[in-house]
């Protein structure tokens, strides 16, 4: 699958654009604060309904206007076009999303039907930033592929939410007994534990999964001098021992250990312990000795990690899709090349033509240079003050 086609009207600093995509590799250039990244952030509207960015719908209505328009053709090897149309109005907070003729009325049953990837100077706080980041993450590259993991996750976000209202609202108003309290706690936990562990072991067997793709990557990149570590971390079963158990016996664990932590979940009003509360953890062994990344890291080391990450979800989610209709997901490298060194630039240039479909936004011109050692067709497009110009 490839993006053939992006109309914006409204979009951020785009009052009216029109741009026809390279199906593999789309260069696009142009100084700081032009809006390359709006591209960017445009199409993965497209894809995710969202923001990579994590902006709010109202933020990407230009200043100036009350509503905007996203729309982009994706076309399949067969030659097949499904048309997809995106409108927010700031007045009405209303949002509205076309899939061919069809009105998509749940945002998140659109998901993962158009695959795609982004790497942006944001992901840097994957190793930089909080547990709550990387498992948002890796939550958003599992439900792409598992419709079923995003339900669950959807259905335990709630459990959590009302878990949490009666926690609080206990603390601040004591409301209830204690007695009364345990009891109304009591079928939350339940749900909880059914949900949490779905979650839970889905992560696992994801991490099995996607190590052998980071491996790769990272030696790919950067040789053997380096291998990246990644681990999960959960206080429900903790160091692998959810693998030797089934699942009843691990759901009756996951309940008894909810008792336990809940006299200290109403001591704080909030809930403790669930897949909402683990971590994946990003270590690296170089010449030999294991270090944690967000502690010892240094920039580009940093830059790295962030990199094969990125680029081993795009491996994973390929192989994951492939007998699936939705063909390989689109990748956007959003500024990818700044504080790397020239070997793995060079590396990461030869990498993606093995990928699908990928956009690559810069402020410096010359990168082109290296990327048509490895592309023999590059569309190239020079961004200033919200207009896009194509450059032969
Ligand atoms: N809702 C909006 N309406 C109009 N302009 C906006 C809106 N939101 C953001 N902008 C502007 O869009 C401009 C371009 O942003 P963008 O992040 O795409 O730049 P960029 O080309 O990626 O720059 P950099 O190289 O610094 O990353 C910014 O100057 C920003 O102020
Ligand atoms: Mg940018």
């Amino acid at each position: 699958m490839f993006l053939d086609n992006l109309h914006l009207e409204n979009f951020k600093n785009y009052s009216r654009c029109s741009l026809t995509f390279n199906q593999k590799l789309n260069f696009i250039f142009g100084e700081n604060g032009n809006g390359k990244t709006n591209i960017l952030e445009a199409i993965s509207m497209l894809c995710y309904t969202k923001s990579f960015l994590l902006n709010s719908d109202a933020d990407c209505v230009n200043y100036a206007e009350n509503s905007f328009l996203a729309a982009g053709e994706f076309c399949n090897a067969s030659g097949s076009r499904n048309k997809i149309k995106l409108s927010y109005d700031r007045l009405e907070n209303s949002k509205s999303l076309l899939y061919g003729s069809e009105k998509v009325t749940r945002m998140n049953d659109f998901i993962g039907q158009f695959p795609l990837i982004v790497l942006s100077p944001q992901d840097l706080k994957l190793t930089n930033g909080t547990p709550q980041d990387r498992r948002r993450n890796f939550d958003l590259l599992i439900s792409q592929i598992s419709k079923v993991y995003l339900d669950d996750l959807r259905n335990f976000n709630k459990v959590i939410k009302q878990k949490n209202s009666l926690l609080r609202d206990n603390l601040f108003n004591g409301r209830y007994s204690k007695h009364e309290l345990i009891s109304l706690l009591e079928p939350w936990n339940e749900e909880l534990a059914d949900f949490g562990l779905k979650i839970l072991l889905r992560r696992l067997d994801f991490i099995e999964e996607f190590k052998v793709y980071l491996h790769k990557c990272f030696s790919e990149i950067v040789g053997n001098r380096y291998v990246p570590v990644i681990t999960y971390h959960s206080d429900v079963f903790v160091d692998g021992e959810a693998a030797s158990k089934d699942v009843f016996s691990l759901k009756e664990e996951f309940a008894n250990k909810l008792k336990d932590k809940l006299e200290l979940e109403i001591k704080r009003g909030i809930s403790l312990l669930g897949p909402h509360r683990d971590n994946y953890i990003f270590e690296m062994e170089k010449d030999g000795r294991l270090f944690d990344i967000k502690t010892f890291a240094s920039q580009g080391e940093h830059k790295t990690f962030v990199v094969s990450l990125k680029l081993s979800e795009f491996g994973y989610m390929k192989e994951n899709l492939s007998h699936s209709n939705t063909g390989d997901p689109i990748l956007l490298l959003d500024d990818v090349f700044s504080e790397l060194d020239k070997s793995r630039i060079n590396k990461i240039s030869s990498m993606i033509t093995q990928y699908n479909q990928v956009f690559l936004t810069t402020t410096d011109h010359d990168y082109i240079k290296i990327l048509r050692n490895d592309f023999s067709d590059i569309t190239s497009f020079q961004i200033s003050n919200g207009s896009a110009v194509l450059v032969h």
